[in-house]
């Protein structure tokens, strides 16, 4: 007989596939989903064709055009995914919270910019799977989508489109009604609903094991980074989705720059790094 499949590890394969919904081939595309991108003239077109067709229970989609490559690597904004951050980021988070768990790197874990929550989803997975119950989830986004750029203090964000993006923005409820319908929302999960800059200096959080900051702009990865690396444990992990935007980018690096971090950045795909801060010291 084979060796005994690793229950907990097959769980959080099979949960990885279903939170990026890789099991299934994406169905078209609502057209009024992107509308905002839309040529001036063609806006209001899309938009009546697209009434019209809802009341009589048609819908205008666009089939997808993107390759299953773009999709696992998280290089698209999925429709029906749990979490848009594909497969190699989807392993490194949860590489990096079994690995704090396994060092005994203390604290609790969260993410910055959750959109429909399924990152999050999976570090509660991962506490559930094996058997954490003395660290909380932190689930932090406005649950309104991304601000507008503040271009006077942070130029780098100047002309940011992003927050127009009503795809973007997933509601607490919405991100709760995910929890739960993977079984793992309860009192380890704690939602911090509001601006990085509102809620962050001020969250209920001691220390970290794991922060993972997703909010795309320089302001909301400065924020994150300010509020919350000094809170990281030595050993701790400091993951960023989006260093490919360069205003993340230079956000990361200037925090990294003014604050001595030295721990080399590694990185994971070609968009997400990660650092382990460094034991000896507090950087
Ligand atoms: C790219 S999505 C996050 C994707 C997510 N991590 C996943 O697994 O699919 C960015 C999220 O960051 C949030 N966000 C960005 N900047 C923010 C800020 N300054 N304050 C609060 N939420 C912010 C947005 O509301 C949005 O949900």
């Amino acid at each position: 007989m084979s060796a005994k499949p690793d229950a907990v590890q097959l769980y959080l394969d099979l949960l990885k596939k279903t939170l990026s919904f890789a099991l299934w081939r994406e169905p078209g595309v609502p057209v009024e989903t992107f509308n905002f991108r839309s040529a001036l003239l063609r806006k209001p077109l899309v938009s009546a064709v697209s009434a019209a067709l809802r009341s009589a229970n048609l819908q205008l989609v666009k089939v997808p055009s993107y390759t299953e490559e773009q999709r696992s690597h998280g290089m698209i904004h999925p429709l029906y995914a749990d979490t848009m951050i594909g497969m190699p980021r989807l392993d490194n988070l949860q590489r990096s919270l079994e690995t704090a768990l396994r060092e005994g790197v203390p604290g609790d874990v969260i993410e910055t910019g959750v959109w429909r929550g399924g990152a999050c989803i999976l570090m509660r997975a991962v506490l559930a799977a094996h058997g954490v119950t003395d660290r909380r989830v932190f689930v932090a986004d406005s649950f309104e989508g991304l601000p507008k750029p503040d271009a006077d203090r942070y130029p780098h964000d100047a002309g940011d489109k992003h927050y127009k993006r009503s795809f973007l923005a997933v509601s607490r409820e919405e991100v709760e009604a995910n929890f739960a319908k993977y079984g793992l929302l309860d009192d380890q999960v704690v939602f911090l609903k509001g601006w990085f800059k509102d809620t962050l200096p001020t969250a209920p959080i001691e220390r970290l094991a794991v922060m993972r900051l997703d909010g795309d702009l320089y302001q909301s990865t400065i924020e994150a980074l300010t509020a919350l690396y000094p809170k990281l444990s030595p050993g701790g992990f400091c993951i960023i989705d989006d260093y490919a935007l360069p205003m993340c980018k230079q956000a990361v690096d200037d925090y990294r720059s003014q604050n001595g971090v030295a721990s080399p950045l590694e990185r994971i795909d070609w968009s997400g790094v990660f650092w382990r801060k460094e034991v000896s010291g507090t950087r």
